[in-house]
């Protein structure tokens, strides 16, 4: 079975009911619905209520990518939950989520890459399934950001939304699947988007949480530059390798974090946006669920066809990039 390629089988989204719209922002902090739709393209973010938390998204979301993928959850071989927002700390929110799926038969593990842990986990899965040591790997991105949210800085609190995705994977054949995948980091760059309290450097303390250390910090203007010249040198290596170019691409996906980045990535490859999906005025920033939710959507929409070549990119903290190109 080796070398066998990996396709998608099922996808499957999932997010809170709640919304927080620019509107509701200007209320909260110095910013006004303009200037977040001119800067990022956001309108609305979904936003999870008291209550809710990471793994009641990623269990439907995988429900739904599993049932599509017509197995049973006995049948998954390995469980991948991309988080940076985990249930607890201790166990990994996917072994939450496979007991509450009773995937009995998988491994299961977290992957902390923040906005690129899905296809960090695309990229492992298509390895673990191509060397045959693994049939069907479930990879999941699901967040709730907002309770790292700190709503009163609006430098990031217009960005951030919730919510999950997942995607089955499995054999394929026909040529179809993940042709390439590619995934880097920089943690040089850590500082530039980051949560310092909580954890063993600087325990939760009252003082820590007085102090909001839990809350993400981050540097925007700079990760901006870094972000897109990253997502578009790694998806024009990878399209290099498979020796296509952008003309090829039917479909591109980048994880949705600033509609400003998106364009400059697409522009940069060189990739019209027709081609280009947007979810990220309903959505904003929802890190590792994006592009899982996004590549849901555009299933449901009848956006991607069976042959389509589809290129996914992503940047987040870290920092981490990665890039899968897949015919589907
Ligand atoms: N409303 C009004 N004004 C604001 C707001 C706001 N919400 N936020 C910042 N400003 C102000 C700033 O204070 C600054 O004012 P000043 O000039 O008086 O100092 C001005 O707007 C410009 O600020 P910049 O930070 O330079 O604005 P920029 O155009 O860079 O947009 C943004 C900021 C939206 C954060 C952008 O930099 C961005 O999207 N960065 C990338 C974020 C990202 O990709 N993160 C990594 C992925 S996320 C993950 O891994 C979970």
């Amino acid at each position: 079975m080796a070398n066998q390629r990996a396709g998608i089988l099922g996808t499957g989204h999932s997010y809170p009911e709640g919304i927080l719209t620019n509107a509701d922002l200007e209320k909260m902090v110095e910013t006004s619905d303009e200037w977040i739709t001119t800067r990022t393209g956001i309108k609305q973010r979904r936003k999870a209520r008291p209550g809710e938390y990471t793994s009641l998204f990623a269990v439907q979301a995988a429900r739904q990518a599993i049932e599509r993928a017509r197995l049973d959850p006995s049948e998954i071989d390995l469980l991948l939950c991309a988080t940076v927002t985990p249930d607890q700390i201790l166990p990994s929110t996917g072994c939450i989520i496979q007991a509450e799926l009773g995937a009995n038969n998988a491994a299961a593990m977290d992957i902390v890459a923040a906005c690129s842990g899905f296809l960090y986990g695309l990229s492992l899965a298509d390895s673990m399934i191509r060397t045959g040591q693994m049939k069907n790997v479930l990879v999941i991105g699901a967040e709730i950001l907002t309770q790292y949210v700190d709503y009163t800085d609006r430098g990031t609190c217009v960005l951030f939304g919730d919510g999950a995705g997942a995607a089955v994977l499995g054999p394929i054949d026909g040529g179809r699947g993940i042709i390439g995948a590619k995934i880097k980091s920089d943690g040089r760059y850590s500082e530039q988007l980051y949560s310092p309290g909580g954890g063993t450097r600087l325990p939760p303390s009252a003082e820590t949480l007085a102090n909001g250390d839990h809350y993400f910090k981050m540097k925007g203007n700079e990760l901006f530059k870094v972000a897109v010249r990253s997502m578009a040198d790694v998806s024009r290596d990878l399209l290099e390798k498979a020796g296509m170019s952008s003309d090829d691409i039917d479909l591109f996906i980048p994880h949705q974090a600033n509609q400003r980045i998106t364009e400059a990535v697409a522009d940069r490859l060189n990739v019209d946006s027709s081609r280009v999906y947007s979810n990220i005025a309903v959505h904003g920033n929802t890190s590792s669920a994006s592009i899982p939710i996004a590549l849901d959507e555009c299933v449901d929409a009848g956006r991607v066809k069976e042959g389509d070549i589809v290129l996914m990119s992503s940047f987040g903290g870290g920092a981490t990039w990665g890039s899968v190109l897949m015919r589907w």
